[in-house]
């Protein structure tokens, strides 16, 4: 079997480094590597690559940024042209970014069967960009990966019944295996003079919050008041989005510790042992639930609606006071019990390796 695996932006190799692992101990599996090229940073990429052993990528297509129409168009463009080529039995996509939807329309018009990974989630916000590229590519695809019951049943409601398994979450393989690893990262806490529990962690980067000042400026006010230290490593979009609404006297609160963007040990070994996790990120939401830490999202909805359910997980959109009176009244669940189960690296691989 030749898969081709799509990649570009920083949760999707978080993702792709299990099903990577897996596809190795198959000698008929050949698994050849595309980065788009979305995200080109060092330490939005190339980090990742290094620390999860993701092999280099058989392709590079250094699309970079853009509006989404520009850098969907330039990945389509460059994919179409490497698909005919290399002709691969299955194409494998990822979540929802622009490098999805692009790897999905290029395949499905050259009627290579795609697989998708992270597949049937749904905020119900057809404004976010994540929401039209998943719905796209959810429907375009032959092989739908669903990390949870929930998902399943938005993909039966929207008719897709075939090609349909529950495999659970792939980034918990991931989280189960570095783990180890990222402990080792714990001198990150004493570099920036943290003590466990005694510091929040905060991530924005949404377009829903970045690009509207209103909704980024109170979600950073909210963080000012805080009664702890804030950590938030800052996303490209997020910098560039400060300087652009001159918020920089806000986030530099004397409780707000602006860092670059972590690697993966480093953001798992501060995420297990903040107090609270505050983020707009889907991927973050969830690794706070398998790290049992309790996490507000600066959101109205969310795709990961398990993670509310199980108590772990509080909604508090981008109003400040909300984000502040939630903080102030969060509670740990009682029941420990996971989520999540590990496996679905290896379900999916055998899944793809029946049919190829
Ligand atoms: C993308 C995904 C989002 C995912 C996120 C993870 C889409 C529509 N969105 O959002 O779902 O949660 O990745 O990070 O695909 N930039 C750099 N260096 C980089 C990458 C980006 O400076 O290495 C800057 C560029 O100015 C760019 C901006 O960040 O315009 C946004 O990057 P982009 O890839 O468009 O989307 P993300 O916000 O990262």
């Amino acid at each position: 079997m030749k898969a081709l695996t799509i990649v570009g932006a920083r949760p999707q190799f978080i993702k792709a480094c299990m099903l990577s692992k897996a596809f190795k101990s198959y000698p008929h599996i050949k698994e050849i590597i595309v980065h788009t090229g979305q995200h080109y940073d060092y330490n939005m990429s190339d980090v990742f690559f290094k620390q999860l052993d993701i092999a280099e990528a058989d392709y590079n297509l250094a699309v970079g940024s853009g509006t989404h129409g520009e850098q969907t168009a330039n990945m389509l463009l460059k994919l179409e042209k490497l698909m005919m080529s290399v002709k691969p039995d299955v194409v494998i996509v990822y979540g929802d970014t622009n490098s999805t939807v692009a790897g999905s329309l290029a395949a499905a018009k050259l009627h290579i069967p795609i697989a998708h990974i992270e597949a049937g989630l749904r905020s119900f916000n057809k404004k976010m960009p994540e929401e039209m590229n998943r719905i796209i590519t959810d429907h375009l695809s032959d092989y739908l990966f669903c990390p949870t019951d929930y998902a399943v049943e938005n993909l039966n409601k929207e008719g897709i019944k075939q090609g349909v398994y529950r495999t659970g979450d792939i980034m918990y393989d991931t989280i189960t295996h570095f783990k180890p690893f990222a402990t080792k990262h714990s001198f990150l806490l004493d570099n920036l003079k943290l003590k466990e529990k005694d510091y929040y962690l905060a991530t924005v980067h949404r377009a829903e919050n970045t690009d509207d000042p209103t909704r980024l400026k109170a979600i950073f006010r909210a963080f000012q008041q805080l009664d702890k230290v804030v950590v938030l490593p800052l996303h490209p979009r997020t910098k560039s989005k400060i300087m652009e609404y001159q918020l920089d006297d806000l986030v530099r609160s004397p409780n707000i510790k602006l860092v670059d963007p972590l690697d993966y040990f480093g953001m798992l070994a501060l995420a297990a042992k903040a107090d609270i996790i505050l983020t707009d990120s889907g991927g973050l939401q969830k690794e706070a639930c398998m790290l049992q830490v309790p996490c507000v999202t600066l959101r109205e909805e969310t795709e990961w609606l398990e993670t509310v359910e199980s108590g772990w997980n509080k909604l508090a959109g981008a109003d400040s006071q909300t984000i502040i009176d939630t903080i102030q009244n969060i509670q740990r669940p009682t029941a420990n019990q996971s989520l999540y189960r590990a496996g679905a690296a290896y379900k999916i691989a055998n899944i793809l390796l029946k049919e190829f």
